[in-house]
């Protein structure tokens, strides 16, 4: 969602903030922009649609060391030239990542002090606030930190000032930015790929700090206005881990890369059949929440049926944006995970946030390494997918499942299952050979789908629906396969097509009849099983090898990725950049 770039430096700046706002593609946004200094003064140019549209804007033969650039997810006001970012407001150019909630309220106050407004936008306010501030007493590094008591909601901000072409500034609250460090210049961006290109040297800036940049020098403060120092961070894999090489799209090359991803989460936590040190104590929690939005969601169903079952511990799973608003039932002996590939996911980092000011303990699955889930929760537990591009998440749910799994297992203290984690890579590697275009192209055509299983095949329902609905716009809806008949088996009729996936044992038989009670009203029916099975029940079989079940979702989930990504390319779709689509939502 939005992505920032900015460069100050003794090279050209304009290349690099595009470079760099083209590896951020992948967060979603529907309008572009860059400001830049030439011959002293401020130029701004904005477009909707594609970033390739504003490049085509530019004039090709301009040199310049400082430059801001913003891709757009509209919220408050449509997608515009106006509405796009920069913003600007007297000397003052902004571009923002995040929502002003109290951008309203500013307005009326700035309108009361002849400030005049051009956007819809919530951002607007900001370069008009610290224009306000700075006619008042020109000090640029205090006009941003009186932000931090005026404005309420998140922000990562990158500011320039008309009268200081030498700095470029940044602040944050609760929106991700990072300080990059180069060898001719440095830095600032949403995000960790946006300055692969040309370093991976970084710093995490957190909330309230506030980073004065220029071209050799990289100041920090904190919010007092203290010059701090800060941690360098170096991005440990190769810039190519975020390139195409030679696929197609990201959404496939991620879905190849899960054989690796599975074996890199697991070594990272189990060597010789036992936990290493990187597990924490968990053992004495009774009661655990799992709180989470979209896939990261059904992992945590997943999550459910595994650590009930192994160490009945009851386990509720919520939905991140519900939690904060509900009544939740804690004690002392609660444990919040909080699931989250991008660690930025708003209503997560809300929900994270309620437990702790509750005085539970909570722990994070995540992704991105030093996120603001990351680094917030009482506990975090790395997954090891490394960066993923495309919007729809693959290997990181696979990755989360795997530590899913593991976690259950840890607190159950049942190590005699980690044997089944061995030579699983070899499975994953066998079914991402597999051809599922046939599947694909028996359903690409179709508007609705049913997808019906039970327990933990469920949740890879739900997973399997929403692949297909964010890649290919079809109406892809899950199902408890034993509700079907309380209503919605009104809906199956000649040709219907049905995905049924039956892999769990103790429901096995009840899964199949529900399947049969599709397949007698004509459903086409594609099923997803690790066992031989009536004929009579499908119309297209893909068998799973036979595993443990509590490694066997880490299976099934493939066919249903790769059927989503070749129904996505068979409609000729927007693959990794699904629209109205963003692949961090850092908006509640
Ligand atoms: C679906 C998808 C989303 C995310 C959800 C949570 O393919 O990617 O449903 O799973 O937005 O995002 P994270 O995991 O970054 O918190």
């Amino acid at each position: 969602m939005c992505g920032i770039v900015g460069y100050v430096g003794k090279e050209n700046a304009l290349p690099r903030v595009l470079d760099g706002l083209n590896f951020l593609e992948y967060r979603g946004y529907d309008s572009a922009g860059v400001a830049y200094f030439t011959n002293g003064k401020i130029k701004i140019t904005k477009e909707v649609g594609r970033i390739s549209v504003l490049e085509k804007k530019l004039p090709k033969d301009i040199y310049t060391n400082m430059a801001i650039g913003h891709t757009r997810w509209a919220t408050h006001g449509e997608a515009s030239k106006i509405n796009s970012h920069p913003h600007r407001q007297g000397k003052f150019t902004v571009v923002h990542n995040g929502i002003i909630e109290n951008y309203a309220e500013l307005k009326k106050e700035l309108k009361k002090a002849k400030v005049k407004f051009i956007s819809e936008t919530d951002t607007e306010v900001i370069p008009a606030l610290l224009n306000y501030y700075y006619q008042q007493e020109p000090n640029i590094l205090k006009c941003i930190q009186k932000l931090k008591n005026k404005v309420t909601g998140s922000y990562a901000l990158g500011i320039i000032c008309d009268d200081d072409q030498d700095h470029l500034y940044a602040t944050r609250c609760g929106s991700p930015l990072i300080i990059a460090k180069a060898a001719k210049g440095n830095f600032i961006a949403s995000d960790v790929p946006a300055i692969l290109k040309y370093t991976n040297k970084y710093y995490l800036l957190d909330e309230y700090e506030i980073a004065q940049i220029s071209m050799n020098k990289i100041t920090i403060y904190n919010a007092d206005l203290k010059e701090i120092t800060k941690e360098e961070l170096t991005f440990a894999g190769q810039a190519e881990s975020i390139l195409l090489n030679g696929y197609e799209h990201y959404m496939l090359k991620e879905i190849h890369e899960e054989d690796q991803v599975f074996l890199d989460t697991f070594n990272y936590y189990v060597t010789d059949n036992k936990f290493k040190k990187t597990m924490p104590h968990l053992k004495n929690y009774r009661q655990i929440h799992i709180v989470a939005c979209g896939s990261a969601y059904y992992v945590g169903l997943i999550g459910k049926f595994l650590i009930e079952r192994l160490a009945q511990i009851p386990v509720t799973v919520e939905v991140a944006s519900e939690y904060r608003y509900q009544e939740n039932f804690y004690n002392k002996q609660t444990l919040v995970i909080i699931i989250s590939q991008s660690g930025e996911t708003a209503d997560s980092l809300a929900a994270l946030r309620k437990a702790k000011e509750d005085g539970i303990d909570t722990l994070a699955i995540v992704n991105v390494i030093g996120s603001s889930i990351a680094r917030e929760a009482t506990y975090t537990l790395y997954i090891k997918a490394g960066p993923e591009i495309a919007v729809a998440t693959t290997k990181a749910f696979l990755a989360q499942t795997t530590l899913m799994a593991l976690l259950a297992i840890h607190i159950s203290n049942r190590l005699d299952l980690l044997k089944h984690f061995n030579g699983l890579e070899q499975k994953i590697k066998y079914l991402l050979q597999q051809d599922y275009r046939q599947y694909a192209k028996a359903i690409y055509q179709e508007e609705n789908i049913f997808y019906i299983g039970r327990q933990m095949d469920y949740a890879l329902c739900l997973e399997g629906a929403l692949k297909l609905k964010e890649t290919s716009y079809i109406n892809g809806v899950a199902y408890q396969a034993g509700e079907l008949k309380h209503g919605t088996i009104s809906l199956i009729k000649e040709n219907t097509p049905v995905i049924g996936i039956a892999t769990e044992a103790k429901v096995m038989a009840k899964t199949i009849s529900n399947i049969k009670e599709t397949k007698a009203r004509k459903a086409q029916v594609i099923l997803i099983t690790n066992q031989d099975v009536p004929d009579k029940c499908y119309d297209k079989l893909i068998m799973i090898p036979k595993v443990h079940e509590i490694v066997s979702p880490i299976l099934t989930v493939i066919p249903l990725q790769l059927i989503g990504y070749e129904v996505a390319k068979l409609r000729g779709c927007d693959i990794d950049k699904p629209k109205n689509l963003a692949k961090s939502v850092t908006v509640e």
